[in-house]
């Protein structure tokens, strides 16, 4: 890590970091291919689909909810990795005039939480629903069901979780590219790397002249330029301390 730091330097001006799921792990919400994961007893189609939803809202609503339920449990935090993101944009951006773009595929609202300013939701939020035929967006801290009458159309059976279905477009990609195209720093954390167009935003990146690093429990088929492995509540507090002190920042 150290001469990977020593690389860096202190030119580096744009960071872009990707997370997944695997940075809520440690919080108690389980990963999506973990065998404990969420999609257990249950097909992505039946509850991760529009056709699925167009085919029985009432077990959609009811999967979603079940999740929102987790998420709104006094027992699940954000761990280090959330807060030590959330400690370095801050000196990044106030101290270092840089840039950092906090993109994630989770659906949690953990970056949050731990003080991540402007999270970027590709796939959504689970504390929010939106109507299907307006696309407004409402805060959703109670269960959804088939009866929810909609605060924009007032119409039953029109809300729906705010959650990317497999087959829908993921949110704000132009952004997301605009910060892909300019970024020094690449870092992906806890994300297998195993759905588009996210597993490929390292190539992207890559292709511009940033540097791709990668943080996760165990090594991944992508080809990052540099992979470090282990529990994301150990490495991403120790990789961006570093980096702060490489950058003459204060460490935390
Ligand atoms: N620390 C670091 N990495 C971890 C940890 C941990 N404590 N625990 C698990 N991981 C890693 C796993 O090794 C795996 O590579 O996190 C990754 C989790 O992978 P997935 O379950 O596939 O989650 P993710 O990559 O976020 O899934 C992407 O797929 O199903 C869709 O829309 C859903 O957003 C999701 C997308």
């Amino acid at each position: 890590m150290k001469e990977l730091l020593l690389n860096l330097g202190r030119t580096i001006k744009s960071i872009v970091v990707l997370t997944g799921a695997g940075v809520s792990a440690e919080s108690g919400i389980p990963t999506f291919r973990a065998s404990d994961g969420l999609w257990e007893n249950h097909s992505i189609e039946d509850v991760a689909t529009p056709e699925g939803f167009e085919r029985n809202p009432s077990l959609v609503h009811e999967f979603y909810n079940q999740r929102r339920e987790t998420l709104l449990a006094l027992k699940t935090s954000p761990n280090q990795a959330h807060s030590a993101l959330a400690r370095f944009q801050n000196i990044f951006e106030n101290r270092h005039h840089g840039d950092f773009t906090l993109i994630t595929q989770n659906i949690d609202d953990l970056h949050e939480r731990a003080g991540s300013p402007d999270v970027i939701h590709m796939h959504g939020e689970l504390l929010q629903s939106r109507c299907s035929q307006s696309g407004l967006k409402f805060n959703q801290l109670k269960p959804l069901n088939v009866d929810s009458i909609c605060g924009c159309c007032r119409t039953l059976g029109n809300l729906r979780p705010h959650i990317v279905w497999f087959g829908e477009l993921p949110l704000e990609i132009p952004r997301i590219e605009r910060a892909l195209t300019t970024c020094d720093l690449f870092v992906a954390i806890g994300t297998s790397g195993q759905v588009y167009p996210a597993a490929g935003f390292y190539e992207q990146a890559k292709t511009c002249g940033a540097h791709t690093l990668e943080l996760n429990l165990i090594q991944t088929k992508s080809n990052f330029d540099t992979q470090l492995l282990g529990n994301a509540s150990d490495l991403v507090p120790s990789f961006f301390s570093e980096l702060a002190s490489s950058l003459e920042l204060e460490a935390f």
